[in-house]
């Protein structure tokens, strides 16, 4: 399993000093939570933060669009050197051209389902994603309880993956720690994000490695 740290639960007066803390703990992708108090009750960081995140670790910037309008802001991300992008399908930007221009700009593109929308939902899109963020949790805040009801979810989006033979990553994110990966990995999940397991932890490395065993 690849452990992906979500920024979201770092101390943000010192990101970069954390940042470099989960490089040195092991992660396998920093995830970064973009909200825009619009398309999630909630407001966190742009593309300028981002920018000045970057030289702290050479790991893959795994940026999570919680935004209204992720088309228009693709290019800002890529700039600010983002290597994975993924946006919701529940967002206002049409899914087709958004992908095209993640991929236009370098960067892996990812479609993000909410709990409540099914999985057949990003089956037109499949054939040119490099990932699925299957949240567990509702978008919004980190520190909720794991959505194990989303499990089926993962099944049926794994199996049409392997039945068009596609490789196509599964990633999960909310609620995941010691308790829940397991049931994570047995689904079909490849990477998983962790904010609070990971940072309110006393030791993040030892975490990061017991989650990667799965
Ligand atoms: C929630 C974010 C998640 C969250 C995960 O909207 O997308 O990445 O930070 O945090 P935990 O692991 O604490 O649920
Ligand atoms: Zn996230």
């Amino acid at each position: 399993m690849l452990i992906a740290p979500s920024l979201l639960s770092c101390d943000f007066s010192k990101m970069g000093a954390e940042i470099e803390r989960m490089d040195r703990a092991g992660a396998d992708w920093m995830h970064l939570d973009v909200m825009d108090a619009h398309f999630v009750p909630n407001l966190t960081f742009g593309a300028p933060v981002i920018r000045w995140l970057r030289p702290f670790s050479k790991k893959p910037f795994d940026v999570h669009l919680m935004i209204s309008e992720p088309l228009r802001y693709i290019d800002d991300f890529a700039d600010a050197g983002a290597d994975i992008i993924t946006f919701h399908i529940e967002s206002d930007s049409d899914a087709a051209q958004t992908i095209a221009k993640i991929k236009s700009r370098g960067c892996k593109a990812g479609l993000v389902l909410k709990p409540k929308t099914p999985a057949c939902a990003v089956f037109p899109y499949l054939e040119n994603l490099d990932l699925v963020l299957v949240m567990t949790v509702e978008p919004g805040f980190g520190g909720q309880s794991f959505m194990a009801d989303m499990m089926p979810k993962v099944r049926e989006l794994k199996a049409e993956i392997q039945r068009r033979g596609l490789n196509v990553l599964i990633e999960a994110d909310g609620g995941i720690g010691d308790a829940t990966i397991a049931q994570a990995a047995e689904a079909g999940v490849d990477v998983s994000v962790a904010g609070t397991a990971v940072f309110k932890a006393e030791n993040p490395a030892e975490v990061i490695r017991r989650l990667q065993a799965y």
